[in-house]
């Protein structure tokens, strides 16, 4: 039997999907984060080129990918789907279980799939320089190497707690000409406010994307980039999925449930939205958003307008949100540490179209643990949480005596994460719940909207 279902470069998607044409619902407006009104271009304007401003806003079903994006594409794309032939042994399930492997990237993750969408445009329109956060230091490594290949320099501001974790993010990103400074930094207001309270701040994404956001809008040179939430950024990664629904069709497959990891929310996007396009069409297939239970967005925060920056300086969109002051603990999914989610997979999950579900540290890394010793590839953490649950929907479909089919999306190797693993063999983690007084305390810090 088959491992790979392979396509030809021939083959990768020459239009993204935008899936806000086929919810049935419009988006909610996105607000100023000082008058608390609907934002128009021109206030986003200093932070974003009007291309990506112009596809944030847009209902169009399919935009176009430009050949510049095209080219580069082809250096990883497109990426494989593999039938998990191995995992499925080891854990003796009678289930079909598919994984795209989107570490297939230079950067070792789907993040490239709109880092270098986002370089070309802000190159087109004359940007010479892009300011960034990074959780993880994916996204910061994604934005590196795609500013260098489009010829922009770039500022990334890393999570301290990551930083200090993964060291050889730092070498990554300054291997592909970038600069990266643990936030919260004394560059800017945002960072000295937060470490004149707490010096020994280990810094959030939230506090990162202050940070970049500061930096963007005070320097005419430079715009602010974002590696997920945003409408833009889940419309790019859709060739995942898109690319997906191909090699199922040469398989003459189809999935009945496609799983995903969730912090910000745009590889489970990427890949789920062109399924859930089926499903809108009255196709059966379920989609299933992975989060950590420390960090509960979808599945214990509260769909309402929040900031998307604990400095509130960046945009106010309707999400779920476990509120903007949220730090959550620092477990080493620091991908996956965001305290709001995609307003558009908020909505889809609002609508019943999405499913969430969360899951415990330990559990995702004994999943992981299989998943490397089963298939060899060593999975991110982030990736882990979406493995766990592939194994559990397998295991369901077991138990209800159906071989189901069960999809997801491999967002990321783990090379960089080989700490998290030692932490994780020598049997130091320990999962962690976040207590309902503590959200509830973030959450009575949203902003108040008559929208
Ligand atoms: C490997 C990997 N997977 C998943 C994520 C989560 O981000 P998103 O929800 O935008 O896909 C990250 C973020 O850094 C990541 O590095």
């Amino acid at each position: 039997m088959q491992h790979k279902i392979v396509l030809q470069e021939s083959d990768i998607p020459k239009q993204w999907y935008n899936i806000v044409a086929d919810i049935g619902k419009p988006m909610p407006p996105v607000l100023h984060p000082a008058t608390l009104e609907p934002v128009g271009p021109d206030d986003l304007a200093p932070l974003f080129p009007m291309s990506l401003i112009e596809q944030e806003v847009s209902t169009e079903r399919w935009i176009d990918i430009p050949e510049e994006v095209m080219e580069v594409y082809r250096l990883w794309r497109p990426s494989p789907l593999y039938r998990a032939l191995n995992l499925e042994k080891a854990i003796g399930t009678k289930s079909k279980i598919y994984y795209k492997y989107e570490g297939v990237s230079p950067a070792g993750s789907h993040k490239p799939n709109t880092a270098i969408a986002q370089a070309y445009y802000n190159k087109k329109e004359g940007v010479k320089r892009l300011a960034t956060e990074t959780g993880a230091g994916q996204w910061g490594s994604a934005l590196s190497l795609s500013s260098q290949l489009m010829g922009l320099e770039c500022t990334v501001y890393m999570v301290k707690i990551s930083f200090q974790q993964k060291p050889y993010r730092k070498s990554i990103i300054n291997t592909w000409g970038a600069e990266v400074f643990p936030s919260p930094t004394d560059r800017t207001n945002a960072g000295r406010a937060i470490l004149e309270k707490d010096p020994d701040n280990l810094g959030s994404l939230g506090i990162a994307i202050s940070e970049a956001v500061e930096d963007a809008a005070t320097h005419d040179d430079t715009k602010y980039s974002l590696g997920s939430v945003l409408n833009h950024v889940l419309l790019h990664q859709s060739v995942v999925g898109l690319e997906t629904k191909k090699q199922f069709e040469m398989v003459g497959d189809y999935p009945d449930v496609v799983i995903g990891c969730v912090g910000g929310g745009s590889n489970f996007g990427g890949f789920a939205d062109p399924f859930v396009m089926d499903k809108i069409a009255g196709k059966e297939v379920r989609a299933v958003a992975v989060e950590p239970f420390s960090c509960p967005t979808l599945t214990r925060g509260k769909y309402a307008f929040d900031y998307g920056d604990t400095a509130k300086m960046g945009p106010v969109a309707k999400m779920y949100t476990l509120g903007h002051d949220f730090i959550p603990p620092g477990i080493h999914a620091g991908g996956l540490r965001y305290h709001g989610d995609a307003p558009i997979i908020s909505l889809l999950v609002k609508e019943g179209l999405m499913e969430a579900v969360a899951v415990h540290q330990l559990g995702c890394f004994e999943a992981a643990i299989t998943f490397a010793r089963s298939e060899g590839i060593i999975p991110a953490p982030e990736t882990s949480h979406a493995i766990r649950v592939a194994i559990d929907e397998a295991k369901k479909f077991d138990e209800a005596g159906k071989e189901g089919v069960v999809a997801f999306n491999f967002s990321g190797h783990g090379h960089f994460d080989m700490a998290a693993y030692d932490a994780y063999l020598a049997g130091e983690l320990q999962d962690y719940e976040y207590p309902d007084e503590k959200i509830k305390e973030s959450l009575a810090e949203l902003p108040k909207v008559k929208y």
